[in-house]
């Protein structure tokens, strides 16, 4: 009775494919997995459960599951050259959770960076850190928006004695100041968590800040967005091993029981292709994203941080508050085959969410299909033709995103 509803969903799923492979996909979070990664999903180890630690389990049947888990996270401390690694959490929300748990007691003070300055939801009251305190104050910026003002903080941190900081973001254009916070928290006690959502893979690839040997004790993060995927989480930290311990009890049982071995197989094959191709590909994705920030800039677009050279990471802001806002910008872009997300920028009023003056870019997943700067080039150019000339570009955005079909950085080859 119901398979032509199940026959409705594969064509759904189908449709979806044919139509992402024929845009540019700019959102800041995703990224594509290779042919060798999507190949290992679906096997047995999408109906199985391995509860607790490699050689530790509490069910039988987990000796290949044991090996496969065993050699990611040897392979992830080898990545983020740190003492440990838990890759049981099935998200960067869980581990950020996993990780919150058992740093922030009610009441404590909690420094964040602010929504419209790029934070996490999963930072605020309404997310992770709500459950524990509801005490979180934005660390103050310096008046570009997008760095954390180093010495107001250090004022605020006597007069307010926060118990965490978590740095990182979601609009994260440029280096967190964990070299000159690092030692004060150590001082003070203060729990230091950096979120390496975003930018996990750059720092895999040795082209952002290393917030493990800048000083930070405690960096989470998602392994999807510029990590090769699959979509999930990890905790990489060099606290010792009795700190450890604790954090341990916080993925497990804490923040989930089983933890999803199809995905942690398939990032386990990503992770050989960021130990392979890492270096390269987050060279060639931050170079993307310096080359369309300029490009965007030279069409005439707002583009943000322009004083400091725009970007320092994967990710492009552009104020479009002169043409409509981020929603109709968005939507415009999206009708012509190019997807963005609208985002909030700094200062703007939390009100502005669902119209902001910002469009966040991301060129992770272009770099990833062999995009390069002339490319880049291109996407610059049909920001100008949609938004400025208000020409529709569907067709030729299509055409030129056939030539780009392949996942690279891969052994796919
Ligand atoms: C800074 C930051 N932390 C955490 C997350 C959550 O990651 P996930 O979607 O893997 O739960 C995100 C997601 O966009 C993020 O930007």
């Amino acid at each position: 009775m119901y398979e032509r509803n199940v026959s409705h969903i594969e064509a759904l799923v189908q449709e979806q494919n044919e139509w992402r492979g024929r845009c540019v996909n700019l959102i800041a979070s995703e990224n594509v997995t290779s042919r060798r990664v999507r190949g290992v999903m679906g096997s047995d180890f999408a109906h199985r459960y391995a509860e607790g630690h490699p050689g530790e389990r509490y069910y039988q049947g987990t000796e290949i599951i044991d090996e496969i888990e065993g050699l990611l996270k040897q392979h992830m401390k080898g990545l983020f050259r740190c003492r440990h690694a838990d890759v049981r959490p099935i998200s960067g929300t869980i581990a950020n959770d996993a990780v919150f748990s058992r740093y922030i007691r009610p009441g404590d003070v909690v420094m964040v960076n602010s929504t419209p300055g790029g934070g996490h939801i999963s930072h605020h009251r309404v997310g992770a850190v709500g459950k524990y305190t509801k005490n979180i104050v934005n660390f103050p910026v310096t008046p570009d928006g997008y760095h954390i003002d180093v010495d107001h903080t250090m004022e605020l941190l006597k007069a307010l004695e926060p118990k965490v900081m978590i740095l990182g973001k979601s609009l994260f254009l440029f280096p967190e100041p964990v070299k000159e916070l690092a030692p004060v928290c150590k001082r003070r006690g203060i729990a230091l968590i950096y979120d390496a959502a975003h930018v996990l893979g750059l720092v895999a690839g040795h082209q952002f800040q290393d917030p493990l040997a800048e000083g930070a004790p405690l960096v989470t993060g998602s392994t999807h967005k510029t990590f090769f995927g699959s979509q999930r989480g990890v905790i990489l930290s060099n606290v010792d091993d009795d700190e450890w311990r604790k954090i341990d009890k916080g993925a497990f049982p804490g923040s989930s029981s089983n933890h999803h071995l199809e995905t942690l197989v398939a990032l386990s094959v990503s992770t050989y292709e960021m130990l392979e191709f890492g270096v390269e590909y987050a060279r060639q994705v931050v170079a993307n994203a310096k080359h369309l920030a300029r490009r965007l800039h030279d069409l005439g677009f707002k583009v943000e941080g322009a004083e400091f050279g725009f970007t320092e990471s994967h990710q492009v802001a552009v104020d479009v508050s002169d043409l409509g806002g981020g929603d109709a910008a968005a939507r415009t872009l999206k009708d012509n085959g190019i997807i963005v997300n609208m985002n909030l920028l700094p200062f703007e009023p939390l009100d502005h969410v669902t119209n902001p003056a910002g469009l966040r870019l991301g060129t992770q997943e272009m770099t990833r299909v062999g995009m390069k700067e002339p490319e880049m080039e291109a996407i610059a150019g049909f920001f100008g033709k949609v938004l400025l000339g208000k020409k529709f570009v569907g067709d030729e955005v299509k055409e030129f995103r056939s030539k780009f079909q392949d996942v690279q950085y891969s052994f796919d080859a």
